[in-house]
């Protein structure tokens, strides 16, 4: 059994208690913050940017897991890291040289995750799944929190983690999106390795009980 990682989105947290929020998390069983940047084009939605993250990094105690949804990331990667972001994912649609903005991250000194919409195919990874570190399987169409997760993710991850077993790959499986107690299990029963969960944490009346809910849903 491989273990299960848990990455609270702080887009669902409370920002006016961002602090609390912080505290919570690095007090949880949870592994990674996940912090979504939006720019109002790749995704319809506008989130928070470089300062913001900054100011995460500076009171997290695990490792900050960036997750851009942006136009021409390769443009931001250096901010991004000085920002401290310890893995960085770009969307597959949004790079037309994925290889090498893969290598500019890695070179930039974080780890590399290459994000999937959900109609996007799990081939078209076939030739960069050994050089990338994460990848992010989107379980909705990225730009909002709260939306119903979409089922045919189950078989992405099927066919994903083929694909790393095939290629001797050693890509991390991170699903994001309309994840909560009641799929977490199946998810991971179906290969994923990390679970992203917004509005289930922070809506949740315990966050640190649903994040130890989640991160013991494989038993
Ligand atoms: C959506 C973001 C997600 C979002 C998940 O575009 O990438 O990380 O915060 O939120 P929930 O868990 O509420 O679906
Ligand atoms: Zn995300």
């Amino acid at each position: 059994k491989h273990p299960v990682l848990v990455a609270p989105s702080l887009l669902a947290a409370n920002f006016l208690e961002l602090g609390k929020e912080v505290d919570m998390v690095n007090r949880s069983e949870a592994d990674w913050f996940h912090l979504d940047v939006m720019d109002g084009r790749f995704v319809p939605n506008i989130s928070y940017g470089l300062p913001v993250i900054a100011q995460i990094k500076q009171k997290a105690n695990k490792p900050c897991d960036v997750h851009l949804m942006i136009e021409e990331p390769e443009k931001y990667a250096a901010d991004f890291k000085k920002a401290g972001a310890d893995i960085l994912t770009v969307h597959y649609e949004a790079c037309i040289h994925l290889h090498r903005n893969i290598q500019q991250i890695k070179g930039l000194g974080m780890k590399a995750g290459v994000a999937l919409n959900p109609h996007t195919p799990i081939e078209l990874l076939e030739n960069v799944i050994r050089d990338i570190d994460v990848v992010l399987v989107m379980s909705v169409n990225p730009g909002f929190g709260g939306q119903t997760f979409i089922e045919q993710t189950y078989h992405k991850i099927r066919q994903l983690r083929k694909l790393i077993t095939d290629h001797h790959a050693h890509a991390l499986i991170e699903v994001d999106g309309g994840i909560g107690p009641e799929n977490a299990g199946q998810l991971i029963q179906a290969g994923a390795n990390v679970l992203v969960a917004g509005s289930a944490v922070f809506s949740a009346a315990d966050p640190e009980k649903m994040i130890h809910l989640l991160k013991t849903s494989a038993q």
